[in-house]
């Protein structure tokens, strides 16, 4: 399954000590390792996805963006070992035109060297913005169109690899089975609108630097529990 975290609330867990927000992400940056390993042993997990910054984040403070930016070169750099001795694959989706020349060659270096992981695809979304993806693949696509042949599904499939190859995503993508949000929100903030359509929606008031293994367990247990009906009716009431 794919689950995919927008990885909320970091500014006002620090805030709420008295710290500065870098503190916060710092704090998250260590919950994104707990949780990455704990997806690569669960079995039932094949891709995670992490909302790490959004185009929009852009607007933030100088320092802050500095910051966030300091702590996913870090992350690439002290995680690439274990992301290779744990069979996790990292991929980088967004735009990758107004990151670091160095980072962005990081990206390139960690993709490279994790491309063989099987147990888990790691996808760290950074200048990301669905809205932003899907419309750059309208655009490109307006010469290209599929098959006559394609039905409604084979169709969406198609433009999803349109969207991923916008986001600069190795693989297409594939639709999100769980979306979770910590800090107490509500809402997409323009992740991953399209591989969204079915998701299951869980939001948790902790903040994120508060997540741990077993608020993940918890809600992989929730998922479970949840009927999917993809606009369907449920077997019992269909059957
Ligand atoms: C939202 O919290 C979080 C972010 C904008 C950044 C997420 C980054 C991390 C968890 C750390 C680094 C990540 C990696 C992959 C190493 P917020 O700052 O908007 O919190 P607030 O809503 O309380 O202000």
């Amino acid at each position: 399954m794919h689950v995919a975290i927008i990885m909320d609330g970091n500014g006002r867990w620090a805030q709420k000590r008295g710290l500065e927000r870098s503190a916060g992400h710092r704090a998250g940056a260590r919950v994104v390792r707990r949780i990455v390993e704990a997806a690569a042993r669960d079995e039932r997990v094949d891709m995670l996805t992490l909302y790490a910054f959004s185009s929009d984040n852009w607007s933030r403070p100088s320092a802050e963006v500095e910051t966030l930016m300091r702590l996913f070169n870090r992350y690439l750099r002290s995680e690439v070992a274990r992301a290779v001795e744990n069979g996790v694959r990292i991929e980088i989706i967004g735009r990758r035109d107004r990151l670091g020349d160095s980072l962005v060659d990081l990206i390139e270096q960690t993709e490279n060297m994790t491309a063989a992981g099987q147990r888990l695809t790691l996808r760290l979304a950074v200048d990301y913005s669905a809205r932003d993806a899907i419309l750059r693949a309208a655009l490109a696509t307006a010469d290209d169109q599929p098959p006559e042949s394609a039905d409604r599904t084979q169709r969406a499939e198609w433009f999803a690899q349109r969207i991923a190859a916008a986001t600069n995503a190795v693989d297409d993508g594939s639709c999100v089975d769980l979306l979770i949000r910590t800090g107490g929100e509500k809402r997409l903030s323009d992740f991953l609108l399209w591989e969204c359509a079915y998701a299951e929606l869980l939001f948790v008031d902790e903040s994120w630097p508060d997540f741990d293994e077993q608020g993940f367990e918890a809600a992989l247990g929730e998922f479970q529990r949840r009927t999917r009906r993809f606009g369907g009716l449920p077997d019992a009431v269909s059957g």
